[in-house]
């Protein structure tokens, strides 16, 4: 996608520099900065700090942390993968890229491994664009379908409302992103799209990060608390829910960012579609009980004690907004059982989230 009119993606390899470029999203929408990854410890430190983040994003930089660490003599192909596998537990993209990894590599000699594995993560780099560039062509009939009913139905409207949670846009992938990318092809093929845009607490992926891709489309959205959802889907201002997710079970349990089950909740007792959007390499095949099965990871305290942002002067700054003698659970994550969710879109089509369905990308 575009940053500032350029096209620009989230991960990519620095011929010129030897090594790999990301943008340092901990300090988006205010700064626009890229990091560089020479060491396997700098890609650990980029994925649990969330400086990259989104399950399909995390996989990719995971895998250009095999390379790294092969790059700078570390033969332990496992102990690697293992250190990479811990840095961020829910997200099963991270896990599927690893293994995908390691099955390449292990067949080939040592001395071959580095240049193999730069390969393989520029390759799947470039496998998740074009995956996420097909999720948005597949979930395009269902935004231009939702946009014909709802003029048949009201000639006067003016817009297609979409409320989207977290931030599962181009920031979360390689690019395009999946909740978004149908979202961004509707609104490249002319049809009004408004954005609803939940602010995500704690870490405001919405307000910070979905608010400013679409802003920088020029997609018209409107920032919300995450509480307001429900009271939106009252009174028919939303059209469609669309959300990213990071693991999918077999039978079509959505796990995704805490605060999604909620939304998919006020969905259902409002007859609104509730759509989900995720590459198939986010699918666990091996889980058929999301609430029981997927590990939710818990995050610091100090992401729900504290917040950044701009100061009265301008500066990027970080301030305390409750006491410290409250006890904090900070849950990353939750899980929409699949009765609450319409449809999965992939990059091999639309699916109904039932094990019957879900079979056949297997
Ligand atoms: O904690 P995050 O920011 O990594 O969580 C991201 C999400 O929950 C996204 O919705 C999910 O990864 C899908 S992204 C394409």
């Amino acid at each position: 996608m575009q940053v500032n009119g350029q096209p620009q993606r989230t991960i990519w390899f620095d011929e010129a520099q030897h090594c790999v470029r990301i943008i340092d999203q901990t300090l988006l929408p205010h700064h626009f900065n890229i990091l560089s990854l020479h060491t396997l410890d700098s890609a650990c430190h980029a994925i649990i700090s969330m400086q990259v983040r989104g399950a399909p994003l995390i996989g990719v930089t995971a895998a250009f942390g095999v390379y790294l660490a092969l790059r700078e003599g570390n033969t332990d192909l496992a102990g690697v993968c293992e250190r990479l596998l811990k840095t961020r537990p829910t997200a099963v993209n991270l896990r599927w890229a690893l293994d995908r990894v390691q099955a390449e590599l292990l067949s080939l000699e040592a001395e071959r491994r580095p240049t193999a594995a730069l390969g393989l993560a520029r390759l799947m780099a470039d496998e998740d664009a074009a995956a996420c560039s097909a999720i948005g062509d597949h979930g395009l009939p269902l935004l231009e379908l939702a946009w014909v009913e709802k003029r048949r139905r009201n000639p006067a409207a003016e817009c297609l409302n979409v409320l989207t949670h977290c931030n599962a846009g181009w920031l979360a992938t390689v690019d395009w992103g999946t909740a978004l990318a149908p979202i961004y092809k509707a609104h490249f093929k002319g049809i009004p799209v408004h954005v609803w845009v939940d602010e995500t607490r704690p870490r405001n992926q919405g307000a910070f990060l979905t608010a400013w891709e679409l802003q920088q489309q020029g997609i018209p959205h409107t920032v919300i608390v995450d509480n307001a959802g429900g009271h939106l889907m009252q009174h028919g201002e939303v059209d469609l829910c669309l959300v990213g997710s990071d693991r999918t079970t077999a039978t079509g349990d959505v796990c995704n960012k805490i605060g999604t089950y909620l939304k998919a909740l006020a969905a259902f007792d409002n007859g609104v579609p509730f759509y989900v959007a995720l590459p198939v390499s986010t699918i666990d095949f091996g889980l058929s009980d999301g609430v029981r099965e997927i590990p939710i990871e818990q995050r610091h305290a100090s992401e729900v004690s504290h917040m950044q942002g701009l100061d009265e002067t301008g500066q990027l700054s970080r301030v305390q907004v409750m006491t410290s003698h409250s006890a904090i659970n900070n849950f990353g994550f939750d899980v929409t059982p699949a009765r609450l969710v319409t449809a999965l879109i992939t990059e091999k089509g639309v699916f109904a989230p039932t094990r019957e369905s879900l079979k056949s990308l297997l």
